[in-house]
């Protein structure tokens, strides 16, 4: 028998670890059919992103960052159509996308930040908040707009900084964080399509 929804579909994009993505990809199965996570876009070969695919059995796209960004950009169009796309997450997604690219995906695309922004935008969240010597750190989930980290909030969760913390268990807690961050998203994706 047909389903009486149609599922929401996520692609999820990261350059590296994958950590994001395999807890994204975990808990978007773990949520039942409402929501799937039908690809994972990568722009770099030798990501660990591909082995999580693997063994999540989850087709990975790997598109490198060959040519020109407009050429690389409209890989992961084609890509993205391809597969039925309606929302992206990025995860740990490395390179900025282009004004062009975000006005194509207005509110549709969505990115994990590691820090509490607008304190600490750019590349190193954990490491600049860290060196900064903040006492309370923090986590952002945001649309993305034609700017750096600059798009509306959706959900923030803080940390304090332990006396004893190094970078790595600092960078180990706000982690833990954002995976919160995009499960309970994923929660409020399944409940509206529900409703
Ligand atoms: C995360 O801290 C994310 O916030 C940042 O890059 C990191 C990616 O980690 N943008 P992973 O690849 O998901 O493990």
């Amino acid at each position: 028998m047909e389903p009486k929804f149609r599922p929401l579909r996520v692609a999820v994009m990261a350059s590296g670890n994958g950590s994001n993505a395999e807890n994204i990809a975990r808990h978007a199965s773990a949520c039942g059919e409402r929501l799937c996570v039908p690809v994972i876009i990568c722009d770099r070969p030798d990501a660990f992103v591909i082995e999580r695919a693997k063994k999540l059995g989850i087709p990975c796209e790997v598109i490198p960052r060959d040519g020109t960004k407009e050429a690389h950009e409209a890989k992961i169009a084609e890509t993205l159509a391809r597969h039925d796309i309606h929302v992206i997450f990025l995860a740990g997604y490395m390179r900025i996308l282009s004004p062009a690219f975000i006005r194509a995906w207005p509110r549709r695309i969505i990115n994990i930040h590691p820090s509490l922004l607008p304190a600490f935008p750019g590349r190193d969240g954990y490491g600049d908040a860290f060196r900064a010597g903040v006492p309370v750190s923090g986590v952002t989930l945001h649309y993305v707009d034609e700017g750096v980290d600059t798009g509306p909030v959706i959900a923030q969760k803080t940390f304090e900084r332990r006396p004893d913390d190094t970078l790595e268990t600092f960078r180990a807690r706000g982690m833990e964080l954002e995976y919160q961050l995009y499960r309970e998203f994923i929660d409020t994706l399944v409940r509206s399509a529900a409703a």
